[in-house]
């Protein structure tokens, strides 16, 4: 393609969030304020290897709903052959002069892999594991995690979700959150007041876990119980999971914790309560399902515009965009990529002291971190119980 005209590419990779539309049209926009023209390719890295991509400036980006209009793949660019000099290729044929990278840590890390390449990254997933979680808490969340974690409190409060019918039915209900390594989403669910929270990154001590759910059940009459995809038992496997296969970053398939962890308490309790009320629930894909929420809005638009303005002011470095506390607000600030090795440096956990190992339940320090985002909704008592 020859054209004297500035151009840059776009496109989105891993599991789709909420903002990702708005992030795309503000970069659109922005762009074109300044004669840039946006290519964005289709199906994340996939579209630079198959050279499928359209012209994003002359397309309409409806930054109202949720999902990428450009797709999404899960591509590891160091599994495909000669994947990174056809990326090479297709940059220069293109006449790119910025390739914006909207991804998770999986979908980041390609850039580690095309230095020559400018690259302004944007982090998105609703897992909320890139960035560190230092005093700093460089990049305080990932586009997308707010608005998941509004949703998996409005799944599990007594005012809109699950509460009721469990307290109702007198029922132990299981719900599963997202989040492979890393428990952040499963962390959030704790605003919503649950009895118990699993994150992947503590391991299960079962014996002392059922205990205490039986616990909470006789004190209660009914107990709801958070278990992130990606918990473990305390021998280190996962409650559920089977292998990945393809082209992607070999990750585990998760999905079913919190039917399996159902399954052994009901076998482990059955000659203690009636079993018929212990449930499951697994959310899955709502969670990253939907309209974006405000922050998450209010900062994609941010982050778009930002991007065009490094790549305006600063051209041909690559930058991590990472969203920035500033007082009672945030920012977005760029940070050279070539600060980091990989994109390992950038992969966070849950902190030891947001999360209470003895309680399974959500630390105050992580309620005040969290409380920024979403909102906290408590439990109220009615009545007898
Ligand atoms: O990467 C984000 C994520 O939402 C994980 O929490 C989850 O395991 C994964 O995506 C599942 O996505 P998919 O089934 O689309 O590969």
């Amino acid at each position: 393609m020859t054209n004297s005209k500035k151009r840059i590419g776009i496109l989105t990779g891993g599991g789709d969030v909420q903002p990702l539309n708005i992030i795309l049209s503000s970069v659109k926009e922005a762009a074109a304020k300044e004669g840039i023209e946006t290519i964005g390719f289709i199906k994340g890295w996939q579209g630079i290897l198959s050279r499928e991509f359209i012209s994003l400036s002359e397309t309409i980006v409806p930054s109202d709903i949720g999902g990428t209009i450009l797709k999404s793949s899960r591509i590891n660019l160091a599994a495909v052959e000669h994947g990174v000099e056809i990326v090479s290729e297709v940059y220069k044929e293109l006449g790119l002069s910025a390739l914006v990278v909207i991804g998770g840590e999986d979908t980041l890390s390609n850039v580690f892999l095309v230095p020559e390449i400018p690259c302004l990254l944007i982090s998105k997933t609703i897992d909320n594991d890139v960035g560190t979680a230092d005093d700093e808490f460089i990049n305080y969340f990932t586009f997308g995690y707010p608005s998941a974690s509004e949703k998996i409190v409005s799944f599990i409060s007594q005012e809109e979700g699950l509460r009721s019918t469990a307290y109702s039915h007198e029922r132990i209900v299981i719900v599963e959150s997202m989040g492979m390594h890393a428990g952040w989403l499963c962390l959030a669910a704790g605003m919503g007041d649950p009895d118990m929270i699993i994150i992947p990154e503590v391991p299960l001590d079962y014996g002392r876990f059922l205990e205490r759910a039986l616990e909470i059940f006789i004190n209660k009459k009914h107990a709801i119980i958070v278990v992130a995809e990606g918990a473990r038992w305390n021998d280190g496997t996962y409650i559920n999971a089977i292998p990945d296969e393809g082209l992607g970053f070999m990750h585990p398939r998760f999905g079913g914790s919190a039917c399996a962890l159902s399954a052994k308490m009901k076998s482990d309790l059955s000659k203690r309560i009636n079993t018929r009320n212990i449930n499951y629930v697994n959310p899955s894909y709502l969670y990253r399902s939907g309209r974006p929420n405000e922050l998450d809005r209010i900062m994609g638009t941010r982050a778009g515009i930002e991007a065009v303005r490094i790549i305006r002011e600063k051209p041909g470095g690559s930058f991590f965009l990472a969203i920035e506390r500033k007082g009672d607000g945030f920012c977005i600030s760029p940070v050279r990529i070539d600060a980091y090795s990989s994109m390992n440096a950038l992969h966070r956990f849950v902190k030891d002291e947001f999360y209470d190992t003895e309680k399974y339940r959500i630390t105050a320090a992580a309620k005040k971190y969290l409380s920024v985002m979403v909102n906290e909704k408590n439990e109220k008592e009615y009545g007898f119980r």
